[in-house]
């Protein structure tokens, strides 16, 4: 495989793989000298047409850690916002020589399009693509899951995750209710039902409107934010209201099995779909999240890219 575009594109060896590389890159991580050479003459792009933080970053550190040149692109303040196309801002990222792009933007396909387009020679990583996919971070989410409540080989057998939130708006949900299926995880829904996506009826999980019956059974809680960015009409009365039937809070929080994992991609909405002191409790890996995402991304880089260099058809070729 060159690109990764979206979890449907892996099977669940693909998953392991890049699971267990991240794995052994977290070692690096740790290290006092935290550089691989791996990457050493390879240019990668971030090209980021919507807001990031932790993802652009993340994805920055990790193609650092691994020896690569990185050239960070976000859409504003460059000639995008004089309305360069997609296909003239890649023309000049293929004529810069980039080995892999890695592309954030707001319209659901876009890193599909930029795969299928021969404007680019290298490798396309999907940032984000709308409502569509986020699967790095899927991975990531997986990966801390695993590291706090799974075998540090297995898959993710026996375990029960609740994604809680905004469904609808969600790339993150998308990627893991198709990765967490993938491993064996059994998923379920929680969500108002006017923020559940038509057809979910169809998806590998189970629905339901009450949060507080699903808490006492899940292994993970996976909160996700309220993307108000998206909204165009009003899904819910109020904030107040939203917060009181799905927010998690203290009150939820003892509910929950002793060993369980409070998670949130981030940026969290503090107040809204999660309190300040859950966020802060010692059950959330929030934090976490963040600093398994730089290995996940690195096992992603290595496998796309040197994977490809030495031939050896890795796992990911
Ligand atoms: C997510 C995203 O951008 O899709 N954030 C992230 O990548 N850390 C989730 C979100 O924006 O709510």
């Amino acid at each position: 495989m060159r690109h990764l575009l979206s979890i449907a594109d892996l099977n669940r060896a693909d998953a392991l793989s890049i699971l267990d590389t991240a794995v052994e890159l977290a070692r690096i991580s740790d290290a006092p000298v935290k550089k691989l050479p791996t990457l050493r003459g390879k240019t990668i792009v971030n090209l980021f047409f919507e807001d990031s933080t932790r993802t652009r970053i993340s994805f920055e550190a990790a193609a650092k850690r691994l020896s690569a040149d990185v050239i960070n692109f976000s859409a504003k303040g460059s000639s995008v916002s004089k309305g360069e196309s997609l296909k003239d801002t890649a023309q000049t990222l293929q004529a810069m020589g980039a080995d892999a792009v890695i592309i954030r933007h707001s319209a659901s396909g876009a890193a599909q399009w930029l795969a299928d387009s021969h404007w680019i020679g290298g490798s396309v990583i999907n940032a984000g693509d709308g409502t569509h996919e986020h699967p790095t971070q899927a991975l990531l989410d997986a990966f801390t899951i695993r590291k706090h409540l799974g075998s540090t080989s297995g898959d993710l057998k026996g375990l029960h995750i609740a994604i809680v939130g905004d469904i609808l708006h969600s790339r993150v949900a998308r990627s893991n209710v198709l990765l967490l299926s993938l491993l064996g995880a059994e998923v379920t829904l929680v969500a108002p039902p006017t923020l559940l996506p038509m057809g979910v009826q169809t998806w590998p999980v189970k629905v339901s409107y009450d949060f507080d019956s699903v808490l006492p059974h899940v292994d993970a809680v996976m909160m996700l934010r309220v993307q108000q960015e998206r909204m165009q009409d009003l899904f819910f009365p109020t904030a107040r209201e939203y917060s009181h039937f799905f927010g998690l809070n203290r009150d939820r929080l003892s509910l929950m099995k002793k060993s369980s994992i409070i998670m949130h991609p981030g940026p969290m909405n503090r107040g809204l779909e999660i309190t300040a002191e859950c966020a802060d409790s010692a059950r959330s890996v929030i934090v976490e999240q963040v600093a398994n995402g730089v290995s996940v991304r690195m096992a992603v880089l290595y496998l796309l890219l040197a994977g490809a260099q030495q031939e050896q058809g890795g796992l990911l070729a």
